[in-house]
């Protein structure tokens, strides 16, 4: 199971006593999850310095390039050189209030393997999307433009992440969630045939201390990409703990 944080732009100096906390109390109660952190890129190197190769950090996001004139972006080379060894591609976040494209997504998953970044891509329907039916039929076009034919032979997470239970509070029930991973898991392996099998699919979207377990435990989730609920040690180690055990 992959456990994964995203900070969002949250974070200043004091966030990295989280961190610190995280590392030791999973110094003391060692779990078989791997735990990731994605702090805003301003504190890559120093949670990176902090993980204390306990916990891995990663990017919130790319540029295609490795390097160039591009004002205020970030490569994946530079998230690596960070201290980073995974970068999230395609947040609905990004895909909203920067225009993200499919093809641009499938772009920044490729610069973040070229870097040596495993690669967590998101895709998710809106409320509308669900209210018409039509939630498979956008995650296949998601999966199938903003996913490039590499991912089957390289590190790849997909975080299933519907758009209206992102930092609402409200989530799938856990038998919707196990319809969509179970389809999103057959279009996988449609895809990418065996090398489908490495890679696990999240679920990301109002994940808390109260609900981790339920939807751990549903079959093909293969992790959690969580918000909110990861800023706060001890709320993030509650979600981390609740993944079943030996996953
Ligand atoms: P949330 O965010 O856990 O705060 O809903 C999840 C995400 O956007 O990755």
């Amino acid at each position: 199971m992959l456990i994964a944080g995203n900070w969002k732009m949250n974070g200043l100096s004091p966030a990295l006593g989280e961190v610190e906390a995280l590392v030791r109390e999973l110094k003391a109660r060692p779990v078989a999850a791997n735990v990731l952190v994605c702090p805003p890129a301003t504190l890559v190197s120093r949670v990176a310095a902090a993980a204390s190769g306990i916990i891995a950090v990663g990017g919130q996001d790319c540029h295609p390039q490795p390097s160039g004139a591009f004002t205020g972006d970030i490569s994946a080379e530079m998230v690596r050189d960070a201290g980073g060894s995974w970068v999230i591609v395609g947040h609905s976040e990004r895909r909203q209030y920067h225009g993200e494209t499919n093809t641009l997504v499938a772009a920044k998953a490729s610069a973040g393997w070229r870097a040596g970044l495993g690669v967590i891509v998101c895709i998710g329907e809106t409320e509308a999307e669900r209210l018409a039916g039509q939630e498979e039929e956008v995650v296949d076009r998601q999966l199938a433009a903003s996913i490039p034919d590499a991912a089957g032979a390289s590190p790849t997470a997909v975080a299933y992440e519907p758009v209206w239970a992102i930092g609402t509070g409200r989530t799938p029930t856990t038998e919707d969630i196990a319809r969509m991973h179970a389809h999103l898991r057959s279009q996988l392996t449609k895809r990418f045939g065996s090398g489908a099998r490495m890679i696990p699919i999240l679920y990301g979207g109002s994940v808390n201390p109260r609900n981790a377990k339920e939807i751990l435990a549903v079959p093909e989730v293969g992790g959690a990409l969580v918000g909110g609920a990861s800023l706060k040690a001890a709320d993030f180690l509650a979600i981390i703990h609740a993944a079943p055990v030996g996953s």
